[in-house]
This record gives structure tokens, C-alpha cells and sequence, in this order.
């Protein structure tokens, strides 16, 4: 596993993250999808999709680099699966290595938020290969992906390689992202097998320091 960005482990972090209500995109998916769905939330920061997907009764597992957000996430799935089942589905995870998960098992993949904290393109296509791998043949990848020409700071990101920025992040340091257009987005993600089912789009979310993130939102399905 890569070094790892401690701003992850930060309790104020993990309670910004758990505060969250579930991801609407998600829920609209999964509201009629048979519970026997098996589904990896992939960078699942506190639980709040985890948590909500245990709750409705999916085949969920869950993994992050964080250990803060992995106990998080466990003890919000207690209540619902038992603390032996909660530790056994939520383990801690560098998104382009899932040793632990088998080849074709998930039907769908949530994977929010996540690629974009790649510290580099070939780590971001690292980790798309192990979701290509891990998913079965038909399945789906629901994307959240910080898109470029986002401003979050008042300090600039600043493109240090193709695809990859900085900034120094009021409180937090150096940060580093991927930021992706749709086009290139939906180019990467095919070279992993994965073709677009809608229309890759974009949002606009404001930051607390009067800035704005661009969102993209993708759903993509694995060819056989
Ligand atoms: C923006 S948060 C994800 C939000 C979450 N999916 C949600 O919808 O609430 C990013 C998460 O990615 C995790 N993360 C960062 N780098 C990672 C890596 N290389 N492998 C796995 N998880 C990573 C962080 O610990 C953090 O919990």
C-alpha cells in the first residue's frame, strides 16, 4: 500500500463524512434492485451508503484506507449485520489492490469520491483495473469524480502532470487529485471494459471557503 494521506484519519474528517445523508444517485439505483445485489462500496469513508445498503438488506461490503473510517464504518453496520459481520464485510483497502476480494463477484460497484484521491494517473488506472476486475461481467460502476476546472481553495490547484493538481489546502497542507473531464473520463473507463449506461455529467458544488468543486456523475457497465 502507497503512503497514505493522514488528512483521512482527522476525527473532525470522519464526522464531516459521517454527517452525510446517502447518496440519492444510489438510492434511486438500487430502489427496486433485487437484495440478493452484491455491492463493494469502494472508498466508503464514515458509512453512510454502507450503512444505508446493510440497513435495506443488500449482500454489502465496504472498503477504505483509512482506519478511522473503517471502525467508523463497522460500528455503524453493527447494529444492523453484528459486530463479527460488520468487521468481516468493512476491511481497510488501497483502492488499486483488492486481494482480498474475489475475481467477477459484485454486481455494483459504488465507487464515490474515490478515484479522484489517486496520486497519480497510473494509480488511478490501477485502481479502475481492480473494479473492472472485481466486478462480474454486466455489472455496474456508479462514479462521483472531482472534475477539472474546479476551484475549491483560494489557493489554485496547479497541474503538476497531465490530469493531476495541488494545492495547499487551508488547514490540511499539500493535497494532490486527478481531475478528469467527461470525455476523458468515459475514454479511461473504456479501457477497462467499462461503456457508459447514461450520459457522463456535471454539477457545480460551492466549498466553505467560497469556492466550487466540479462533480462528475457517471454510471458505466462492464462488457462480458
Ligand atoms: C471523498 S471520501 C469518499 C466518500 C464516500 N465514498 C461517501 O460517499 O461518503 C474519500 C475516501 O477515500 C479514501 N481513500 C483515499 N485514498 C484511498 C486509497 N488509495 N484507497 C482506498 N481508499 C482511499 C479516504 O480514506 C476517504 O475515506
Amino acid at each position: 500500500m502507497r503512503s497514505y494521506d493522514p488528512f483521512w484519519e482527522r476525527p473532525e474528517v470522519v464526522e464531516r463524512f459521517a454527517s452525510r445523508p446517502p447518496d440519492d444517485r444510489m438510492v434511486a439505483l438500487l430502489s427496486d434492485a433485487p437484495r440478493a445485489t452484491r455491492v463493494l462500496d469502494l472508498g466508503c469513508a464514515a458509512g453512510r451508503n454502507t450503512e444505508w445498503l446493510a440497513r435495506e438488506g443488500f449482500d454489502v461490503y465496504a472498503c477504505d484506507a483509512s482506519q478511522a473510517m473503517v471502525a467508523y464504518t463497522r460500528k455503524r453496520l453493527a447494529p444492523w449485520l453484528g459486530e463479527a459481520e460488520a468487521e468481516r464485510r468493512v476491511l481497510l483497502c488501497s483502492m488499486d489492490h483488492l486481494a482480498m476480494f474475489e475475481t467477477e463477484s459484485f454486481d455494483l460497484v459504488v465507487a464515490l469520491g474515490i478515484y479522484q484521491q489517486a496520486q497519480s494517473t497510473d494509480e488511478w488506472h490501477r485502481a479502475v483495473a481492480e473494479t473492472a476486475r472485481v466486478l462480474r461481467a454486466h455489472g455496474r460502476l456508479l462514479v462521483q469524480h472531482f472534475g477539472v476546472g474546479s476551484q475549491p481553495w483560494p489557493d489554485p490547484l496547479r497541474q503538476v502532470e497531465p490530469f493531476v493538481f495541488e494545492a495547499s489546502v487551508p488547514g490540511a497542507g499539500m493535497r494532490r487529485f486527478v481531475l478528469l473531464d467527461e470525455a476523458t473520463l468515459d475514454a479511461w473507463m473504456a479501457q477497462h471494459g467499462l461503456v457508459p449506461e447514461t450520459p457522463t455529467r456535471s454539477t457545480t458544488r460551492p466549498t466553505e471557503e467560497g469556492g466550487f468543486w466540479r462533480n462528475l456523475h457517471a454510471l458505466y457497465r462492464k462488457r462480458q
